[in-house]
């Protein structure tokens, strides 16, 4: 089973800075680059940094909330944080997430393709669309656009962004010192498009990326993200409230990938899961218990304000949750209105949940978290694991000393890595060079 680590270029969750075993070095570099040794030590395939473009405002239109609780800031830039990561292991894949809403696709291919010579084929992109006003006033607009806008957008930046990857040909180089030929220029070519929102000539100013296009990852859950996702992605995050609606949303993004003409196989669903170990259930749950106790009520209002970009104060408190027609992160509110209905929840008591909630809770002894992880698989709900730490570096490492040695005992994690890109740890083919008419929307009907 693939595992991926989700670690904030900050403190990691809104009370996770709290947790006694903390450490507070997340604006150093040997925060990361200790993390990034323990994951690697562990067999993990990646590290995956998320990322926000703004102080959230989501709560009563201001930022005082978020820089009191520490809700989803500070946020470093995540890319000097990856290069870090990489420089300081050999085999473990790194992530970064970089929204389309705000650059032009030429900057981000040119990027990613440095990243991924640098880091020796181990990079990969988390391909966001934005989910708060607060990110869009940063870059000159009102508000958010509307999900269909922001994922056509989406669209035409990944169909830009590949074939500036493709525009060199892999063997484009040569560089042979006695004729004194760089490289031929008949294997590399022009992009010349001109669409609805850019206009781009290339060709790309870096030759194609040793994994062809770097690890594409996705984390839309609505039917549009999913579609996105389907066609364009190789690895989809996601979180769920209960086995079935994972089960349910892994078969939905499978059929479409399939619907688009991909094997299925070739699109990994990494489900997160937030693992609280202990020596056994009672001392786990205790330990949960804890964590939950750090949380105060306002600031898991301000965290789920951040996420469904809703102002959920503007409502009765003590009044069910009201029903919200657009949301920010759909996946995240679809999990929310699921909890709330099981438990009958007031808006008030989903702010003191939300605050600590950690997604896809698997609390327990290692034994009991392998047999989730386990039983989770075996249901056709995920193909691995997103690792959510409560609070870094600590969790990785009880999780890298207590969890790992298990799921290896039962081979499902490796022991060493084999060595090769990211896309060899996850058994994703290599995109061959004009792969982007395979996925996007524009070449169908019209695919090679
Ligand atoms: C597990 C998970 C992680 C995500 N990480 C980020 C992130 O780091 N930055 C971001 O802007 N959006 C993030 N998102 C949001 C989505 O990628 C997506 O842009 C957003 O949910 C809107 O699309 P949707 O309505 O289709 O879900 C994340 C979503 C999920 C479920």
């Amino acid at each position: 089973m693939h595992l991926a680590a989700f670690l904030n270029a900050g403190p990691q969750g809104t009370v996770g800075w709290r947790h006694p075993d903390a450490g507070d070095g997340f604006l150093t570099a040997a925060h990361y680059t200790r993390i990034a040794r323990v994951l690697e030590g562990a067999g993990f395939d990646l590290a995956f940094v998320p990322d926000s473009l703004a102080v959230p405002r989501g709560l009563k239109d201001s930022f005082d909330p978020a820089v009191t609780w520490g809700t989803g800031t500070p946020r470093l830039d995540p890319i000097p944080v990856i290069t870090l990561m990489a420089a300081a292991t050999e085999h473990l894949g790194v992530a970064a997430t970089v929204s389309t809403g705000y650059q032009e696709p030429f900057h981000v291919a040119r990027s990613m393709a440095t990243l991924d010579h640098l880091v020796g084929g181990r990079a990969g992109w988390n391909v966001v669309t934005s989910f708060q006003d607060a990110e869009a006033q940063n870059f000159g607009q009102d508000k958010l656009p509307a999900r269909a806008a922001r994922y056509a957008r989406a669209e035409e930046f990944l169909e830009v962004t590949a074939q500036l990857w493709d525009s060199w040909a892999d063997d484009a180089i040569v560089a042979d010192k006695e004729s004194g030929v760089f490289g031929r220029p008949d294997r590399v070519r022009a992009v010349d498009h001109r669409g609805e929102r850019f206009a781009v000539r290339g060709p790309l100013s870096v030759p194609r990326p040793p994994q062809g296009y770097p690890v594409i990852i996705q984390a839309g859950a609505s039917p549009a993200g999913r579609d996105f996702a389907a066609r364009w992605a190789d690895v989809v995050f996601c979180s769920h409230e209960s086995l079935e609606s994972a089960v349910a949303f892994y078969a939905d993004v499978k059929a479409r990938a399939a619907a688009h003409g991909r094997d299925p196989e070739q699109l990994k669903v990494l489900p997160a899961a937030t693992t609280v170990v202990g020596t056994d259930l009672k001392d786990a749950l205790a330990k949960h218990a804890e964590f939950t106790g750090l949380v105060h009520p306002e600031a898991g209002l301000s965290r789920l304000a951040y996420h469904v970009n809703v102002d959920l104060t503007r409502y009765d408190l003590d009044g069910p949750l009201p029903s919200l027609a657009e949301v920010g992160v759909e996946g995240h509110y679809r999990e929310v209105v699921e909890f709330a209905e099981r438990e009958k929840l007031s808006v008030r008591e989903i702010g003191r949940w939300y605050g600590a909630r950690t997604e896809g809770d698997m609390i327990g002894s290692a034994s009991d978290i392998a047999d989730t992880m386990e039983q989770w698989l075996d249901a056709g709900a995920a193909d691995g694991f997103m690792i959510q730490a409560t609070h870094v570096p600590a969790a990785f490492e009880e999780f890298a000393e207590q969890v790992v040695p298990e799921l290896r005992r039962r081979g499902l994690v490796r022991t060493a890595h084999t060595g090769g890109t990211l896309r060899d740890n996850l058994g994703l083919a290599r995109p061959g060079r004009d792969e982007w008419r395979r996925r996007a929307r524009s070449a169908e009907g019209g695919r090679p």
